[in-house]
């Protein structure tokens, strides 16, 4: 798969990367950032459409460029019927080319990209930034039974390095993956604790971090109220009965539901929904604690 391109945002992509120092600038000074405001990052006034929607969409996680905020995106692509995959868990693609773009893009800003072990057992991913220009993020797999063999690419293609996260022993390598044990809950001795991981990935200098899929785990990390940004992107398919995306708790009353500060953008024929749930708890509607 080729990304879609347009010359402007493309350069408006490069001059990103280099503002928070991900990668040079190829030549030449800033036409679509604005040089004068290099930490707050702001579109230059003359900056044409294609480039202002690319920045405007990553620009809110790259303020404060290279030492920037801390967060944690997680992304969902989905039919219209709230699916991820088929039943037999076939997802690539319900989404389109610009929304795979994307998600390259969201790895190139990342330090980390996370998937759970179903994703890496059904799709195989590598993970790569292959689409976009960028840096390969580290990749990291939550694996709390330690059940994946290691014939998968992330454990075996070299083409970044890979982490194995499991409340499993023993924590020798996996393939060639670094194996790191996590804490478990208290409440469930076969589950990670989730703010146990994050504070385990945080002390090894990762603070951006991308959980790209698949469903158990976007809803673990929105469950437990962890997620900066929740972004959904919804294809116009309809899947018959297949994965789901978010599995929540029920809500009895829609008045409990929360509606998160939301903006959109178009991905083709998608539409990507981009929540900021900074100081909400998306599954109760409280704030967030
Ligand atoms: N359309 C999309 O955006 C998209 C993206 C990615 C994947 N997919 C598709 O979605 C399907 C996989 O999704 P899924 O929801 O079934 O599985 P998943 O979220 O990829 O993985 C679920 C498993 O990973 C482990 N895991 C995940 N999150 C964890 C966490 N926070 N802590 C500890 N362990 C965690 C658990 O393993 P244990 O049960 O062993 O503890 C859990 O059962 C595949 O069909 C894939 O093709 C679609």
């Amino acid at each position: 798969m080729e990304a879609p391109s347009s010359a402007q945002a493309d350069r408006a992509w490069s001059e990103l990367l280099a503002a928070i120092g991900r990668m040079p600038l190829p030549g030449g000074s800033f036409r679509h950032i604005d040089p004068k405001h290099p930490d707050a990052l702001r579109i230059a006034p003359g900056a044409p459409p294609e480039s202002r929607e690319l920045l405007s969409l990553y620009l809110p996680l790259c303020r404060g460029g290279a030492s920037g905020a801390e967060w944690l995106v997680g992304h969902l692509g989905q039919s219209l019927n709230g699916c991820i995959a088929t039943h037999a868990g076939e997802s690539c693609f319900v989404t389109g080319p610009e929304n795979i773009a994307h998600l390259h893009r969201m790895r190139a800003l990342c330090d980390a990209v996370l998937v759970g072990a179903g994703t890496v057992q059904k799709d195989d991913p590598r993970l790569t930034t292959r689409l976009v220009p960028g840096p390969n993020p580290l990749r990291v797999v939550l694996d709390s039974r330690r059940r994946l063999g290691t014939d998968y690419r992330v454990f075996r293609d070299g083409a970044a390095p890979t982490l194995l996260c499991t409340v499993q022993g023993p924590y020798d390598r996996h393939g060639q993956a670094e194996v790191m044990g996590v804490p478990p809950q208290t409440a469930n001795l076969s589950q990670m604790d989730l703010g146990g991981l994050l504070a385990l990935l945080r002390r090894r200098g990762l603070r951006r971090l991308f959980i790209e899929g698949g469903g158990v785990a976007v809803s673990r990390f929105l469950a437990a109220g962890l997620l900066t940004r929740l972004q959904v992107t919804i294809a116009p398919v309809i899947i018959g009965e297949g994965t789901p995306g978010l599995r929540l708790p029920r809500l009895d009353r829609l008045e409990a539901a929360v509606r998160p500060p939301a903006r959109q953008f178009r991905m083709g024929a998608d539409v990507l929904f981009d929540l900021d749930l900074a100081g909400v708890h998306a599954t109760t509607g409280q704030p967030a604690s």
